[in-house]
């Protein structure tokens, strides 16, 4: 398997047993696939939820890190005796304190690097940390910090990072490994046999996470045990590694997530600020808060990488496609903490080619790491794709939907040929563009005067479809009927208490909303993966649901002890056993004596592998429509569609929250969100804020979104038959943002985000040119 496959998982990940028996595919549910608003709901609107920024304990000190403020820099000199001074300080730290002597672990087995920098090779790289009794003594420690740096020239864009003479970020110089190279078919008589050949280069830009609650954590030493609240996708990923780099045993690193308020893919490990609190913690032996700006977050703790991307593809006249050639460049950063690749992989799977060559490349910048974001690579390489397809469906005279149609793949051409255990790409085209009224919309007016309208399509594959194992999950049942679900997984607030709550209900016929779901916590609840890769569903929900079945087989069988009945026919509902052939046989859970004198049932439940030799994929399509202001460069999008087949909808009402929250980022990536960094002079970033970092708000995203779920019905991929939501709306919308401003006003964007000044500048060229 390709590693970026599972890019989620910090180690390799071993056979473990199967469960003995799975439960059948449910049939007709009674709770899935409802709109349940989150059984938390009224925890988290009324600020009584407590996330991990909100946890204050006794005796706590505020953390707080200098970063280097240069692009590229030496620490020639750094002295903390004023700091030391500062009233309230009482733990100060740099990279020559015995302390601070661990490593920082790179991705991909590169060497540790130093945890606080002597050469810094980003802006925002951490020198020296302190901790004081307030956050505004901390402040004052930092700012009294005398730190000389000599400053040396950067290199901030990866176009720069591979011109000769470049400044060089690693000794070894600028390129990061050998380019990652995929080729199936013979490319060279693929383009031979088009009628049509085209090519094309492409560039998105650097995107910042952005979660709404910022990166840290508060830790605190109970003897040799360490506890740490992180907000975090996985507490058994940040245990993993704290363990690891503090040389504990697992055993004594507890980490807890209580709620948290969003990623992205920034939060599947631990960074920097998290082992600098747990330091400053032991040193001066009581808690440590450490929250970073959100300016150093946007600088520090990951980015989706901008990539320029060149894409030559050949088509016949009747649409069959017959080559595809893709290179890009991108930047992981000054080191890489992963998720700069799969920016081919829609070019290798998305559309039925025969030949396909792609090379990928990764050159070292004086920037801030990547970390993976939402689909890394999907959405970039789906800029370039999708935006392709219009282009070849407009030079064969063709319906860019038909065209997509015509290359709607039966199986993974980029694993082997593999078949899906279900695709509905077809029909996320076919029912999407019906539901849009594609037909209608794709002849109607462009407009007159300086308002045109036009509408766009896109489409994707996202690489993931949940799996395992591990993945252990316990419910508990009370004898009063009442149930606890202990699951080590993370809600990042998309909803999986919720959903998983769901899951258990079916199964033992009660309410999802009496039901507790614990916080994730590597001491008291079972191990997951990190939440993300759109996988939380499709991992855990079987695991849960096998949990629950346990625990019904154990009480059908003690209430047909009981009352001397055949459990093959007593079934749960309404908090009841019931006969299914005699429905007046029916006992309440809560009074079955046999239950009362156990006090508690428990049920576990492991994840399966997903079946071998099958792809498990979730697909979309989407379309939009907007208008273009051409004399201001201004995009109103109007409306917007998602067709997205993510296999069995568990939660409506969250799954449509899924897809109108990812339609809203991909207008982010595809119209605002860009880091500017000063290319060619001092490489810092210019807009490390929310006022001039433009995260779309409620004004840029269309009143009119429907969320289409397309379900295959898909009961090979696990036992819920979901496949996970989430990454895969983001791929696509962008591309399809691009795709309508073609159809309005003739020009293509090829440049990610589509500013009002781009736009202008490209229509000033075709007026020029007309
Ligand atoms: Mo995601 S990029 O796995 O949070």
């Amino acid at each position: 398997m390709n590693r970026d496959e599972t890019y989620w998982v910090d180690e390799p990940v071993p056979e473990t047993p199967t469960p003995s028996e799975y439960p059948a595919p449910w049939k007709k549910t009674r709770v899935v696939g409802e709109r349940l608003p989150r059984i938390d709901a009224y925890e988290r609107v009324s600020g009584t939820a407590v996330y991990p920024s909100d946890i204050v304990l006794p005796d706590m000190l505020y953390g707080a890190v200098l970063r280097c403020p240069h692009a590229r820099a030496t620490v020639k000199h750094l002295d903390v005796a004023k700091a030391k001074a500062i009233p309230g300080v009482a733990a100060v730290l740099t990279g020559t304190s015995p302390e601070a002597q661990v490593g920082w672990p790179l991705y991909r087995g590169m060497t540790d690097i130093p945890l606080f920098a002597e050469i810094c090779r980003f802006e925002g790289e951490p020198v020296a940390a302190v901790a004081a009794e307030t956050p505004q003594q901390a402040a004052d420690a930092l700012r009294a910090i005398e730190v000389e740096y000599e400053v040396l020239p950067p290199v901030s864009d990866e176009r720069d990072a591979v011109a000769p003479g470049a400044p060089k970020v690693h000794e070894a110089g600028n390129a990061v490994g050998e380019p990652d190279r995929y080729e199936r078919g013979d490319v060279e008589s693929g383009f031979a046999e088009a009628d049509v050949v085209l090519s094309k280069t492409f560039r998105t830009a650097y995107e910042i996470h952005a979660p709404m609650e910022r990166h840290g954590c508060v830790a605190r030493w109970d003897g040799d045990r360490l506890v740490v609240w992180e907000s975090t996708q996985g507490v058994f990923s940040v245990q993993s590694w704290l363990s690891r780099i503090l040389g504990l045993s697992l055993a004594n690193v507890r980490v807890i997530n209580t709620y948290m308020g969003g990623g992205f893919g920034s939060k599947l490990q631990p960074s920097k600020h998290t082992i600098i609190a747990c330091l400053l913690a032991k040193l001066a032996a009581r808690p440590v808060k450490l929250f970073i700006s959100r300016e150093d977050a946007m600088l520090c703790v990951g980015n989706r990488p901008g990539t320029d991307m060149t894409l030559k593809a050949g088509v016949k006249r009747d649409g069959t496609l017959t080559a595809f050639e893709f290179s890009s460049l991108s930047s992981p950063g000054a080191y890489s903490e992963g998720g700069a690749g799969l920016v081919d992989w829609v070019v290798r799977d998305l559309y039925t080619c025969p030949n396909v060559r792609c090379e990928t490349r990764l050159v070292s910048i004086n920037a801030g790491p990547v970390r993976p974001m939402r689909a890394p690579g999907h959405p970039q390489g789906a800029w370039a794709l999708e935006q392709m397809m219009d282009e070849l469906a407009e030079a064969i005279e063709m319906d860019p939907v038909e065209l997509r149609l015509k290359n709607v793949p039966a199986v993974s051409q980029a694993r082997g040929g593999q078949p899906y255990t279900s695709t509905g790409l077809r029909e996320c085209m076919v029912e999407g563009a019906k539901a849009f009224d594609w037909e209608t919309a794709s002849k109607g007016a462009k407009g007159n005067g300086n308002i045109v309208r036009g509408v766009g399509m896109g489409a994707c594959v996202w690489i993931a479809g949940g799996g395992g194992p591990p993945s252990t999950v316990i419910v508990k049942l009370f004898s009063d009927g009442s149930v606890n679900l202990n699951m080590g997984a993370s809600d990042l607030g998309t909803g999986t208490r919720t959903v998983m709550a769901m899951v258990v209900a079916e199964e033992l016929g009660i309410d999802a909303a009496g039901i507790q779901v614990e916080n994730a916590d590597t001491a008291t609840t079972q191990f997951a993966t990190p939440s993300g890769g759109s996988k939380t569903v499709p991992t855990e929900s079987p695991a849960v649901r096998e949990a629950a079945y346990n625990v019904k087989k154990q009480l059908l069988e003690l209430a047909a002890e009981e009352h001397e009945l055949d459990a093959a026919d007593l079934m749960l509902d309404d908090g009841a056993v019931v006969s299914r052939s005699d429905p007046s046989v029916r006992f309440p859970v809560a009074e079955l004596s046999s239950l009362r004198r156990r006090r508690v049932l428990i049920g576990v439940g492991y994840r399966g592998p997903n079946p071998e030799g099958k792809a498990v994929n979730p697909f979309a399509a989407q379309f939009c429509e907007l208008e273009v202001n051409t004399r201001t460069g201004e995009i109103t999008v109007l409306r917007f569609l998602g067709a997205h087949d993510s296999g069995r909808v568990l939660d409506r009402l969250t799954f449509d929250n899924q897809v109108f929250g990812g339609i809203a980022m991909g207008i982010g990536f595809g119209m605002t969100e860009e880091r500017v960094l000063d290319r060619g002079q001092t490489g810092k970033m210019v807009n490390p804020n929310f006022h001039d970092y433009k995260i779309p708000t409620a004004l840029d995203v269309p009143a009119d979104m429907v969320s289409l779920p397309i379900d295959p019905h898909d009961t090979e991929c696990n036992t819920t038959g979901a496949k996970g939501v989430g990454e895969p709306v983001t791929i696509p919308t962008a591309a399809a943002i691009a795709n309508a401003v073609a159809d309005a006003t003739g020009v293509r964007l090829t440049e990610a985000p589509i500013t009002p000044a781009r736009l202008l500048a490209a229509l000033a060229e075709q007026r020029k040119e007309a």
